[in-house]
């Protein structure tokens, strides 16, 4: 009898600028340029490619976000600069992030078809509702949307392009030079679609992609983010601060997508984890203190400050939290990284210094800092104990704390049978063990004869 193959890890590289640590650009190795260089992406999807990660994945918001003097802030379109990874890369997966809220699903739905057909079907979609009033004022909105309707919204919006997407049937496309026909027009049909928030037509003008459609990847966890991800997501970005936690949200989301009919390994968790890595202890928490120390504490208060909605005097440096902030129910924003800041001061009583500390090595992910016994320890521990189908790997710095990674961390895991040493499948959804969706297409009736 065979032996059924040993489960394996998904690891994911989240780019970002130069590091996920608050102060990674201000280290004598980093480029302030970075984050616009196309050059520096390059660089890193190829290391993470080399090395067999699944995927890259890039964040984003249509704001721009924080104090611009103070850290990175320029973003470069995630779609437009993974069209240009695609072209320097082969087989890793391309996750881009794009807002429901702030986005018509005609335009997405096209954007993510054409990524999938460009990059030989590499593309994924990290669905977000989008956070904050800022954004929404770039909208000609005074302030952002509820959060439930945000929610609402994006349901509808996944629906309407899943519609877009199967607008075209596989075997639509026949390019018959004889006959002159290019595609059977019983295999294309309009999507549509009339709803609560939107009126679309269809058909979508660009064909059923390699994938079907790309790669569904959500990253919010409140209760409404759950439930959409239960419905819609295919991995699941998170940020988990104990094993407890992504215990109890690992054993929930999975529930959860039983509950929607679906199969729980066709959604794999991936909590974040922010390694600093040294070759002894000591070395790796002096990295982390070098980078501690070039945090500006006043910047730091104040992003803190405009996370919890309090005045910056109110949070004193060397005092915890005040036991005034409101409820996650009250929060429109972002909810369960507003429970997660606030539960991990609570829990630890840590001071706000400290809790700056925590948060600028990785915004509320868990920062581990070790060995890269250690971090191959604990990513094994998480993976076989229920908390993780593999991880969102956020080097404190970039490129060094990747590659340090790849070379330190990835033959441990390997040895111990953990990870790949080579891709299997081409497409995104391949690396992640997931099905390419049937076309609803092929069993939708149709309202005229099928071609024969
Ligand atoms: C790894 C990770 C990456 C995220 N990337 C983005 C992003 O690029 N843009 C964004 O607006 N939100 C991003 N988020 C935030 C979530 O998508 C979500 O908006 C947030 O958690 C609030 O949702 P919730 O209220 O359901 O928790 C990210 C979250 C995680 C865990």
């Amino acid at each position: 009898m065979s032996k059924r193959p040993q489960r394996q890890l998904h690891l994911n590289l989240f780019i970002h600028d130069t590091g996920h640590h608050e102060a990674s650009w201000r280290l004598p190795e980093s480029d302030p340029h970075a984050d616009l260089d196309l050059g520096f992406h390059q660089r890193l999807a190829r290391i993470a490619e080399d090395a067999k990660f699944d995927s890259v994945f890039l964040a984003d918001s249509p704001v721009l976000w924080g104090d611009p003097s103070r850290r990175p802030s320029a973003r470069l379109e995630p779609t437009v600069l993974l069209a240009a990874l695609a072209a320097g890369t082969t087989r890793i997966g391309l996750i881009a992030t794009a807002s429901t809220s702030y986005n018509e699903p005609y335009n997405l739905a096209r954007r993510f078809a054409s990524l999938d057909h460009l990059s030989g079907g590499r593309a994924g979609w990290n669905i977000v509702t989008t956070a904050g009033d800022a954004a929404a004022r770039n909208f000609g909105l005074d302030g952002q949307p509820l959060h439930r309707t945000r929610y609402e919204r994006a349901a509808e919006f996944l629906d309407v392009s899943a519609k877009l997407w199967d607008s075209w049937a596989d075997d639509a496309l026949v390019g018959d030079k004889d006959t002159g026909v290019h595609a059977l027009p019983d295999r294309v049909r309009p999507a549509g679609h009339q709803g609560r928030f939107f009126r679309v037509e269809g058909a979508l003008n660009v064909r059923r992609s390699p994938q079907g459609h790309p790669l569904l990847v959500q990253a919010g966890s409140s209760e409404d983010g759950r439930e959409f991800a239960a419905r819609w997501a295919e991995a699941v970005f998170t940020a988990q601060p104990t094993l407890a936690e992504g215990q109890a949200f690992y054993a929930d989301v999975k529930r959860r997508a039983v509950a929607f009919g679906r199969d729980p390994e066709h959604v794999k968790i991936l909590p974040g984890i922010v390694p600093v890595i040294g070759d002894t202890e000591a070395e790796a928490r002096e990295l982390e203190a070098e980078l501690d120390r070039l945090i500006r504490p006043e910047y730091a208060r104040e992003q803190l400050a405009a996370l919890l909605k309090v005045e910056p005097e109110r949070l004193a440096f060397d005092a915890q939290l005040p036991d005034d902030l409101p409820s996650e129910d009250e929060v429109e924003g972002s909810k369960s990284r507003y429970t997660l800041i606030v539960e991990l001061a609570r829990r630890e009583q840590l001071t706000v210094r400290q809790l700056i500390g925590r948060l600028g090595g990785g915004r509320g992910h868990r920062t581990f800092t070790g060995t890269p016994v250690q971090v191959a320890d604990t990513i094994g521990h998480w993976f076989e104990h229920g908390a993780a189908d593999g991880f969102n790997v956020m080097p404190a710095v970039l490129p060094s704390g990747l590659e340090v990674f790849v070379a330190k961390v990835l033959p441990i895991l390997r040895e111990r049978g953990l990870f790949r040493t080579d891709y299997e499948g081409r497409t995104l959804r391949e690396h992640y063990g997931l099905p390419r969706p049937g076309a609803r297409f092929a069993t939708a009736p149709s309202a005229v004869a099928e071609p024969v």
